[in-house]
């Protein structure tokens, strides 16, 4: 017999059970960020490999080690998307949504791929929620979207979440800040790590990421990017705390925060959760407003956040899986074709009438059909023998002759909605 194929490494199976608790989140994010005027969006699973070589950055992970990067047919080079946000830009730009009142705002929950070693809670296939708001620059975009974050934790039961903030400032003044940090790692080159030592041009800003002993010595006096803002930004940055701390939204400031994408300015936030492992991370996001610019369109803010449908599910209380619902259950006293073929009918006449209804599939005894009816919670059971219909409710025991399959639904309906 040959071996029989197994899901890929650090990709799983949805189960029914988990499908069902999955729903909860996205209903939950449906219902918090439509309150807000976000509206539903999905992009493409893969994308030309351009979209993101040109956003979340040549020198990211994402973009060196972990695109699953294809050439197709017509000799395109395709990706399937490492994250949502550039696709989304993408979408705005090619359909105008300029064009319509600003900010647009947009959520999905989508899938993402990204070859990372697999382990507890980091796969390489893996959902995402995500909310952006494109088209405005004002400082409550950045804490209303931080607040919806908080918002949908609160309502899943994310345990021990902690948010994290910090302001990256635009371009101009990171890339003097840059200058400044690559003089402090050239000035301590022989303490740091080969990866930090090569990485000192391309990259200087993930040495704060560092596990490195020696490395993290050099960080500890290292520059601090929010000691660098320019005034504009400073500001700005000051205005998203001011209404956080009105909205009441614990933060702390983490002049060392990084994000693994190459697209952000100004702030950034990520919300952690100490019921997670090493990767820790829940959600996170902030603001992207050089990223139309890199996919060739015309000066355009942006703010948003994604957050691990995995992981929220991990981090969350354990909360009872959803049942499915069985109203009618359609059980065969007898075995004359005639009776199989009312049953069928009588199932589907049910469901048309939104009754949730369930039809023996499996050759059992009349007892067995009783006992699975009982397993699935049927509220009644319709009982086709060959002088007629019976209907037993489940809850009560009692059991009366019905006339025809049209009395058996409307009996279930009025039993359903007394009164
Ligand atoms: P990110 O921090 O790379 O940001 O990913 C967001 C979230 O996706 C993480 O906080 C985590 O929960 C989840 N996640 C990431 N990688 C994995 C993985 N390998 N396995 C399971 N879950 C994972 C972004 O992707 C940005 N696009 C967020 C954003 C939106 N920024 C602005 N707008």
């Amino acid at each position: 017999m040959s071996e029989r194929p197994q899901a890929p490494r650090g990709t799983f199976d949805v189960l029914p059970e988990q499908s069902a608790l999955r729903l909860t989140v996205e209903s939950a994010a449906r219902r918090t960020l439509e309150a807000a005027g976000y509206r539903r969006i999905e992009t493409p699973a893969f994308e030309d490999t351009d979209v993101f070589r040109r956003t979340v950055g040549e020198s990211t992970d994402i973009v060196q080690k972990e695109m699953y990067t294809f050439t197709d047919g017509g000799g395109r080079s395709l990706t399937l998307r490492p994250e949502v946000t550039a696709p989304i830009m993408r979408a705005y730009l090619e359909h105008g949504m300029h064009k319509l009142a600003q900010p647009v705002k947009l959520w999905y929950l989508s899938s993402c791929f990204r070859y990372e070693r697999a382990q507890a809670g980091r796969y390489r296939q893996f959902w995402q929620i995500g909310a952006e708001a494109i088209g405005s620059d004002d400082p409550a975009v950045d804490a209303e979207s931080i607040l919806l974050l908080h918002a949908l934790l609160g309502e899943l039961g994310v345990r021990g979440v902690r948010l994290r903030l910090a302001s990256l400032g635009t371009a101009a003044s990171r890339a003097r800040y840059r200058e400044l940090l690559q003089a402090h790692l050239r000035a301590h080159e022989d303490r740091l790590s080969d990866e930090v030592r090569e990485r000192i041009d391309l990259n200087p800003l993930r040495a704060f990421d560092s596990d490195h002993p020696g490395t993290r010595e050099v960080m500890a006096s290292a520059p601090l990017l929010l000691d660098h803002l320019d005034a504009e930004d400073a500001e700005h940055f000051a205005q998203v705390q001011e209404l956080l701390r009105t909205a009441e939204i614990p933060f702390e400031l983490d002049p060392a925060l990084v994000r693994g994408l190459d697209y952000y300015t100004r702030t950034v936030f990520e919300f952690t959760s100490d019921a997670l492992g090493a990767q820790s991370g829940v959600g996170g996001g902030g603001r992207y407003d050089g990223l139309a610019e890199e996919l060739g369109g015309p000066p355009t803010p942006g703010m948003g956040w994604a957050a691990g449908v995995e992981r929220m599910l991990l981090a969350a209380e354990e909360r009872p899986v959803p049942e499915p619902v069985c109203d009618l259950y359609v059980a065969l006293a007898g075995e004359a074709p005639e009776l199989r073929a009312t049953a069928f009918a009588l199932a589907a006449e049910a469901r048309r009438a939104q009754v949730p209804a369930q039809l023996e599939l499996a050759g059992r005894s009349l007892k067995g059909q009783m006992k699975q009816a009982g397993r699935l919670g049927a509220r009644y059971v319709a009982i086709l023998g060959d002088d007629g219909i019976a209907l037993k409710d489940m809850e009560s025991g009692e059991q009366e002759t019905v006339a025809s399959p049209s009395a058996v639904v409307a009996h279930v309906l009025r039993g359903r909605h007394p009164g």
